[in-house]
């Protein structure tokens, strides 16, 4: 008998449990802010510009000089086409598609790849990626011909993946399950088409891009062996019958965005983890849950991939169900969903390198994670957001200074992880998660540091954070240091839920804040804030300076965000698969990217994906002229009724087959800087 059963993953709003049930108040009470309050909410118009920041890596910041212009090129419309549109002057060509052989044997792609060659191979669903230029000293400087891409595979669709569901009735992320099993190999190649790649690239003489074979090209997948680091090593929490001491686990999952280190390391993000697992434990006919597994959506019945159903029973699969068999921890995996949720620190120039799970920048759904501008002898200060609907924004400060000749992950073990008040007076307080602080002690259920680090959510609700509409990517200001940040949408906001922070009830279209730390010590505790765009349609937005947005630039749901160092802001959209294309999405057309001006606050439409994807991971080469940007999954919005029809929603990049998630690298004809 054959059980197809489906499993949903959209990342639009649609899918993302509340887990946040906690009482903080997610309305303002007192005021109904509304859009016209835009002297409130849209204030702060001067960016004083006069501050020389230095970038992570000790490089001074290239402010764009007089005669560089922040949007000089065409819009281009939105677009409901099949295709990648740049402006006129520009060329996109597309390089490491899912399934192009890295390491290993290079083994080709195929549709009939097994799970070990998927495992020598690009994953599935680019997210993102940085480019580290090859001589590996800093991020910013270097080589603008040769580097490591690194980026991330954040999930999978069966549909496309496996041989064996062509034909099939399957919804996009359903997976096969005969008689209550997997194939073992599907599950392999699943674990395998997650996590993360490294891949050398170089520009040719005719200057297109190619992979380069390198002894540094690498696949971490969900299976690699990692360490856990920070306060939660060797705890209670992480037992498990892998790793009896806690110290460690096997894997990354769902890795959205990334960070860079200011000592030249990738960390890539672990996001909706939580659904990877299931945890069957029952008492008294009840599901029996711990908090650090309920609040944040794992679930009781099967995982979305099943992958604990793998036929073998091999344990690197069968840890997937976290339900407890017994009294003694370290004979079951109840624990192994603890391993997952954090920030995963790899250096890319050393393929031995074990990776390091930094448990101190704390545990949630991370999209990813952006530095301050680091200061020699000064703390390191990462911002990270937590995406789901009504969760925060958090701060990590070092204990330790920067120092460059010495810097390393270490810094990242030892500090404070704060969450956000966003008042609605434009004032905004960083509330400590710390052993006796906001309310974070023994009688109120966390007795150490690594209990609060495990149950970041529930001590960020204690704490009394600001529910947010979705926190996305952020960035800073290379400028003037201010720090920007996504919020994606959030539907379920209701009208005596809004405040000055997140002014929209039933918010489909997103905007984005940002804010100036007090002093611009970004190790301060207070600092101010404005929103530097509502996003939305010519009707329902508003840029910095109150104009609504037009048609060369409305967009909606705002989701990477990026500077480039001439102090350009980058934004990329993703309108979940669900809602593209349709009812009130509809005039945004396919997901876009964006590029704006962050002291006119003029925003423009840079370019446009294919059908059914998200547009996300955005960097250049140091010198601005070579960008790269991933395309993530493509044809998503294929229905199951076309795709046993043999249609799909898109082809891309081929023209043809089934749809592939690519990088795509964008030049300037002339050979300009990107945006000039
Ligand atoms: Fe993976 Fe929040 O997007
Ligand atoms: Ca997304
Ligand atoms: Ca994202």
């Amino acid at each position: 008998m054959t059980d197809r059963t489906i499993a949903v993953h959209d990342d639009g709003e649609g899918d993302e449990p509340v887990c946040n049930s906690s009482a903080n108040p997610t309305f303002a009470g007192i005021v109904q802010t509304r859009l016209s309050r835009r002297g409130a909410l849209l204030g702060g118009l001067t960016a004083a510009l006069g501050a020389m920041f230095v970038q992570p890596g000790g490089a001074p910041a290239r402010a764009a000089t007089p005669s560089e212009t922040m949007l000089g090129f065409a819009a281009v419309p939105v677009s409901e086409t099949d295709t990648i549109v740049v402006p006129p002057g520009y060329t996109a060509r597309v390089i490491a598609a899912w399934g192009e052989p890295i390491t290993g044997t290079m083994p080709a792609f195929s549709l009939a790849n097994t799970g070990a060659e998927q495992g020598m191979q690009i994953g599935q669903h680019h997210d993102g990626m940085h480019f580290f230029p090859i001589e590996g000293r800093s991020p910013y400087e270097g080589s603008s011909t040769d580097g490591l891409l690194v980026m991330n595979h954040e999930y999978i669709e069966p549909r496309f993946l496996h041989a064996s569901m062509r034909g099939g009735r399957f919804s996009a992320s359903a997976v096969r399950i005969v008689d209550g099993k997997r194939d073992s190999d599907e599950v392999l190649k699943e674990l395998n088409a997650h996590g993360v790649a490294v891949v050398r690239i170089a520009r040719q003489a005719d200057g297109t891009w190619a992979i380069q074979r390198d002894p540094r090209n690498r696949r971490i997948t969900g299976l690699t062996p990692m360490e856990i680091g920070g306060p939660v090593r060797g705890t209670p929490f992480v037992r498990t019958k892998y790793s009896p001491d806690g110290t460690r686990t096997r894997g990354t999952l769902n890795n959205c965005a990334h960070g860079v280190t200011p000592w030249n390391t990738y960390l890539t993000c672990e996001e909706n983890w939580a659904g990877y697992f299931r945890n069957g434990t029952v008492v008294d006919q009840k599901p029996d849950l711990p908090r650090e597994h309920a609040r944040y959506g794992v679930r009781t019945e099967r995982s979305r991939y099943a992958w604990e159903l793998a036929a073998s029973g091999a344990d690197e699969f069968v840890r997937f169900d976290a339900t407890k068999r017994g009294s003694d921890p370290t004979q079951d995996y109840r624990n192994e969903p603890n391993a997952f949720g954090w920030v995963v620190e790899i250096d890319p120039f050393d393929p031995n390198s074990v990776p390091v799970k930094r448990t101190h920048l704390g545990r949630f759904a991370h999209e990813g994670v952006v530095f301050g501008p680091v200061t020699e002898g000064k703390p390191v200060v990462a911002y990270a957001g937590d995406d789901a609907i009504n969760e925060y924004i958090y701060k990590f400060v070092s204990a330790k200074p920067y120092h460059a000749a010495t810097a390393n992950g270490s810094l990242l073990d030892e500090g404070t992880l704060y969450v956000a008040k966003f008042n609605d007076d434009g004032s905004g307080e960083w509330l400590a998660l710390a052993p006796g602080q906001n309310g974070l002690t023994p009688e109120n259920g966390f007795g150490s540091l690594a209990e609060i680090l495990v149950n970041t959510r529930a001590a960020a609700d204690r704490a009394g954070a600001t529910k947010m509409d979705r926190p996305e990517w952020g960035a800073v200001d290379p400028r003037d240091g201010r720090v920007y940040f996504t919020l994606t949408n959030n539907s379920r906001r209701e009208e005596t839920q809004v405040n000055a922070a997140n002014p929209r009830a039933r918010n489909l279209f997103g905007h984005i804040i940002r804010w100036r730390e007090n002093g611009d010590d970004h190790a301060a505790t207070r600092f101010t804030w404005d929103l530097f765009v509502i996003a939305g349609p010519e009707d329902s937005s508003r840029d910095l300076a109150g104009r609504p947005l037009t048609a060369d630039s409305i967009f909606a749901c705002p989701d990477g965000l990026w500077f480039d160092a001439a102090g350009r802001l980058w934004i990329q959209t993703d309108i979940g698969e669900s809602a593209m294309n349709r009812g009130p999405l509809a005039p945004f057309g396919n997901n876009a990217m964006l590029a704006a001006d962050p002291v006119s606050g003029e925003i423009r439409r840079f370019l446009t994906g294919p059908m059914g994807q998200e547009i996300t991971g955005v960097v250049t080469t140091p010198d601005r002229r070579t960008m790269f940007i991933n395309v993530q999954h493509p044809g998503a919005t294929t229905s199951a009724e076309d795709f046993e029809a043999g249609k799909l929603t898109s082809h891309w990049p081929n023209g043809e087959g089934y749809p592939r998630s690519a990088t795509v690298v964008i030049t300037k004809d002339d050979g300009g800087v990107i945006g000039t």
